[in-house]
């Protein structure tokens, strides 16, 4: 990709299948959750990633950073390979666990009821060694908490005494515990209330400035991730379809799924939002089990060829920085 950019996790060719029940002993069923997603995060920014539900977000985040196993592929961290699938490298992933963390979609299940916030911002300083003595692992909690808008008195207490705004600041506190340099931020606002994503937004964007962060930030949504992420990648069935700098997406989509996702975000001017026509996509999302051949899309495409339901388009270069996975546009 650009090499002007300093490379922090390069992706190439990333799968991640789940075996599932119901396939004969001959025959394993697999859902083919991310297929072939090769992409780079470039150190220092935010990466939004966006598509529909079941197109696969979370379980590319949580490949990248190593909490799933991947079907095959390559991931460099760096400059060093964290897992290449040919090579069958034998990788020491403890560094790597907390140079990269994760804050997940709902902070209540991912909050261990049973544990105190102090045990659970302190648990990673314990796995990591990081603060042996006891006063300097209270200190530390004690400024994670700070630092995410919580004070010292709800070390002691449980999840379940919090709003959810409060669970996901704790969320946000046990991964800034290790000290991560990139954080795999799984739709952190979706659970709470519109009132507070602002304010959680908001936080992720100073800590980041603070700590030099770099973010790979989920979302449903366009309209979420378009004014906090320096470029977006568009994901449909498995696949990434579009990657581009943020207003070069919003404003000029080149491919038609994410054209259509865009028809549907509504406009700051409502004369214009009106005048605009929605695409409409028919039928509904293919299953992962069992997905279209040649283009993913090609079953909701309104400009599907012949050629796309036989031959799967490549994720190519269209103007600078600005990717797309499309036989339609390979024509100039
Ligand atoms: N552990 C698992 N076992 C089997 N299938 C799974 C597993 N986790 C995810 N899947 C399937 O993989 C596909 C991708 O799921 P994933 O959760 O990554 O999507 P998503 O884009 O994050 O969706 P959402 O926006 O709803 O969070 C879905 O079809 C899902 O059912
Ligand atoms: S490759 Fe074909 S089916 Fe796929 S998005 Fe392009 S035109 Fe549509
Ligand atoms: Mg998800």
């Amino acid at each position: 990709m650009n090499e002007n950019h300093d490379v922090l996790l390069e992706i190439n060719n990333l799968r991640k299948y789940f075996a599932v029940k119901g396939g004969s002993i001959f025959k394993k069923r697999y859902v083919q959750a991310v297929e072939s997603v090769s992409f780079s995060i470039y150190r220092g920014e935010t990466l939004g990633l966006v598509g529909e539900s079941g197109c696969g977000k979370t379980t590319l985040g949580r490949t990248i950073i190593r909490l799933y196993e991947p079907t095959s592929g390559r991931i460099v961290y760096d400059g060093t390979p964290i897992y290449d699938s040919e090579q069958k490298i034998a990788v020491d992933m403890l560094p790597y666990r907390r140079k990269m963390q994760i804050i997940f979609q709902d902070p209540s299940a991912s909050l261990d009821p049973r544990m105190t916030v102090g045990e659970i911002v302190g648990e990673a300083l314990d796995i990591h060694k990081l603060c042996p003595g006891k006063q300097e692992r209270r200190d530390r909690i004690n400024s994670l908490l700070d630092e995410v808008g919580l004070n010292t008195e709800h070390a002691n207490r449980f999840p379940h005494e919090f709003s959810g705004g409060q669970q996901q600041r704790i969320g946000i506190a046990r991964a800034l515990a290790v000290d991560p340099e990139f954080i795999v931020c799984d739709e952190p606002i979706s659970a709470l209330d519109v009132s507070i994503q602002s304010q959680v937004v908001n936080m992720l964007e100073d800590l980041q400035a603070e700590k030099h962060l770099t973010y790979l930030f989920i979302a449903h949504d366009i309209s979420v991730v378009r004014h906090i992420s320096n470029r977006i990648g568009v994901m449909y069935l498995g696949q990434m379809v579009e990657l581009a700098e943020s207003f070069e997406l919003c404003s000029h989509p080149i491919h038609p799924y994410t054209q259509t996702l865009l028809s549907a975000v509504p406009l700051p001017d409502p004369v214009k939002s009106r005048a605009r026509q929605r695409i409409l996509l028919e039928g509904d999302i293919p299953s992962p089990l069992d997905p279209p051949k040649g283009c993913r899309f090609h079953t909701r495409c309104p400009y599907a060829t012949e050629r796309c339901r036989s031959e799967q388009p490549e994720l190519k270069e269209y103007g600078t920085g600005h990717f797309a996975a499309c036989h339609l546009l390979e024509k100039g």
